[in-house]
């Protein structure tokens, strides 16, 4: 993607005067404020109508910055960074205590990831400080994957904006937390959110079996994904029970079906996530779709799981979340 280096200084310049500017990451796009900026992490909270409980994610372009964002880095999270650095993983790790309670949500901990797109990691680079960026969509609602998509959630409140293209993977980073109890005695990692890292490539990596967050929470959750509605398309989104295909189910009237790859002879609109099967193309499309099926106004979305391996462990989860 070619960026005009003028877009990229004009980032710069808004941000450092405590402006907050829409970056482009591989998973999703981001609303990006300076994390030594007080000011500017609170404008992110206002524009998303975000609670204060809900910690931000701080994006750095160097490995050298990680020691002013965290006090220590477990052996098993050297691992994953090893493997999956620039990409799309986020750490739970200690924070140090120079960062903002604001960002942490006053919690010990802060999650940091390092993006592998080039337009967040020229700005990062130019920038010089890190960015806390949450996924630039309004609290609850689903992650843009585009640019149109960051304009429809701010409308006239739209900050300034960098083009990234489609984002790559279309859905958000993995967040793999590292417990330590009061005496710094340290459990095993565990999945918060699952994400664009599948929990195969974390378990092949880290050499043992991990497990995921399943428990949902209304308020003051670990992570969001644990708020138990959440990527929520305004349309009601009704997931499809695995055998619906086998019964002849009522479907009210201007009902659409979002499904993963294979056509039915008898329903109409019809949305197809991948039609070769592809879990990495639905990922891709699953909240462009949402956001079109949204526009569309049907009355009911009848949505079925994909297949409960690799990122379709992702896409499940999220459309769990919408259907809550
Ligand atoms: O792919 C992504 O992760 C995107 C792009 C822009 O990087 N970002 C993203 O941010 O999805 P956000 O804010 O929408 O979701 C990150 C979640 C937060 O909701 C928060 O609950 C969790 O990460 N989180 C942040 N700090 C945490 C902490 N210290 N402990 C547990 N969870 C934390
Ligand atoms: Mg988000």
């Amino acid at each position: 993607m070619r960026l005009a280096s003028t877009s990229l200084q004009k980032a710069v310049r808004l941000l450092k005067r405590g402006e907050l500017v829409v970056m482009p990451t591989e998973t999703v796009y981001g609303l990006a404020a300076d994390i030594f900026n007080s000011q500017a992490i609170k404008k992110i909270f206002i524009l998303k109508k975000r609670p204060l409980y809900d910690p931000l994610i701080v994006h750095f372009h160097d490995r050298a910055q990680l020691n002013s964002l965290v006090k220590t880095i477990p052996s098993s999270a050297k691992r994953l960074i090893k493997a999956f650095w620039p990409g799309p993983l986020t750490l739970i790790l200690p924070a140090h205590p120079n960062i903002s309670p604001l960002i942490t949500a006053n919690l010990p901990t802060i999650a940091v990831r390092m993006p592998n797109h080039p337009v967040a990691l020229k700005l990062l680079k130019l920038f010089g400080n890190p960015l806390a960026a949450p996924s630039a969509n309004r609290f609850g609602r689903i992650s843009p994957t585009s640019l149109k998509a960051v304009k429809q959630e701010f409308g006239k409140k739209m900050p300034y904006a960098l083009e990234g293209g489609n984002c790559q993977w279309g859905l958000e980073s993995t967040i793999v937390h590292f417990p330590e109890d009061k005496k710094g005695k340290k459990g095993k990692p565990e999945i918060l959110r699952t994400g664009s890292i599948t929990v195969e490539q974390i378990e092949k990596v880290l050499r043992q079996k991990i497990k995921i967050q399943t428990k949902t929470v209304l308020k003051h959750p670990k992570a969001p994904g644990q708020l138990a509605r959440h990527y929520a398309p305004r349309t009601r989104l009704i997931l499809l029970p695995s055998h619906w295909r086998h019964q002849s189910i009522p479907f009210p009237k201007n009902s659409a079906f979002l499904l993963f790859s294979q056509p039915t002879s008898f329903t109409k609109n019809q949305f197809i996530l991948s039609k070769k099967g592809s879990l990495p193309e639905a990922a891709k499309n699953l909240y462009a779709f949402l956001r079109k099926l949204d526009e569309k106004k049907f009355n009911v979305i009848y949505a079925e799981l994909a297949p409960n391996k690799a990122l379709g462990k992702t896409i499940n989860d999220r459309l769990k979340k919408a259907a809550h």
